[in-house]
């Protein structure tokens, strides 16, 4: 089983990612860690354990985290996961207590008693992950990779039609904090970036069939993704906004749904046209050596993704 902990904004699909992680029998949630970025870090605190309460998992620690990006302000996220932050599922107020260590703490203490050995799933903003790094760089050396929601790379046309930041080209979790972005792309752990590009594929969608099965399930999660579905539809949106989160986990899972490339990457800290774009060196020549090397997602199989999550939703 692979150790994984999640790094989240709970929102409606990092909702659906802890519902694919904590199901996954290749698996082990050693924590939930929230963050500010769809929402303010009271309510994804709030959403991460309603959910693993829905789940029956009030055993995994959950911790609170940064309430804003490393140095910048809170931007207003454009697009809406309802007045619960979770579609509107309104999910009873949960009972477990947050962990008594916050997301930092967590993140360093699980990475140093499982050297080599724990993956960081990252579907927010990287305010945490990159505090982690700055106040105990020896674990990033203990980390054994970052898979990440991070990015639009311009790989294919899903990448910047489906842009989340407040600009053309930027991805909401690089563009609410592109500096912890910037720092976590430059630490040297190997990273896996599934940027929009595989992220937002409309290709993603539920056909009848699936949404006969979550109509049918008797599962609360399934509920819970049938009312997301039909939230995101509401307004006007595809139901692969309901799951882009899912990509992530889905990749820590079984690598094969994705296909990667390794290429040279800065993310532009500067405010503007660019803010928190992810820039990618593609060229054969000239190209910029001192920009770290990730790991790009560049095509999935959605097919098997929507089964994978379709699967383990209705186990
Ligand atoms: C990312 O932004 C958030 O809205 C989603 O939860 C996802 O992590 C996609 O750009
Ligand atoms: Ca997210």
């Amino acid at each position: 089983m692979k150790k994984i902990i999640l790094d989240c904004d709970p929102g409606m699909d990092d909702s659906m990612a802890i519902v694919m992680a904590v199901k996954s029998p290749d698996l082990k949630l050693m924590a939930v860690t929230t963050v500010n970025g769809n929402y303010p870090i009271e309510v994804t605190c709030v959403n991460a354990r309603k959910t693993l309460e829905l789940l029956g998992r009030a055993d995994i620690p959950v911790g609170k985290g940064l309430g804003k990006p490393l140095v910048r302000d809170v931007p207003k996220d454009p697009f809406t996961h309802g007045r619960d932050g979770q579609a509107e599922n309104f999910l009873p107020d949960p009972i477990m207590p947050l962990d008594k260590k916050d997301a930092v703490d967590l993140i360093i203490d699980i990475v140093k008693a499982n050297p080599g050995e724990v993956t960081l799933v990252s579907t927010a903003p990287m305010s945490n992950i990159a505090l982690a790094m700055i106040k105990a760089p020896e674990i990033k050396e203990m980390i054994q990779e970052i898979v990440a929601i991070s990015g639009a790379f311009g790989l294919n046309k899903y990448a910047f039609l489906n842009a989340t930041g407040d600009t053309p080209q930027s991805e909401w979790n690089v563009y609410v904090d592109p500096e912890a972005a910037d720092i976590v792309y430059n630490s040297g752990v190997k990273l896996t970036a599934l940027g929009l590009d595989v992220a937002t594929y409309f290709d993603v969608n539920f056909n009848d069939d699936d949404l006969k099965k979550l109509e049918e399930s008797h599962k609360k999660e399934a509920a819970f993704l049938l009312q997301a579905i039909r939230f995101t539809n509401g307004r006007g949106f595809d139901a692969y906004c309901t799951v882009i989160d899912c990509m992530a986990v889905a990749y820590a899972i079984d690598a094969s749904l994705v296909e990667t490339m390794d290429a040279h990457v800065g993310i532009e800290t500067k405010d503007g046209l660019t803010l928190g774009m992810t820039v990618i060196d593609r060229r054969h020549h000239h190209v910029w050596e001192d920009l770290p090397v990730v790991s790009v997602g560049c095509s999935a199989d959605c097919g098997r993704f929507l089964q994978l999550l379709m699967e383990l939703v209705l186990k």
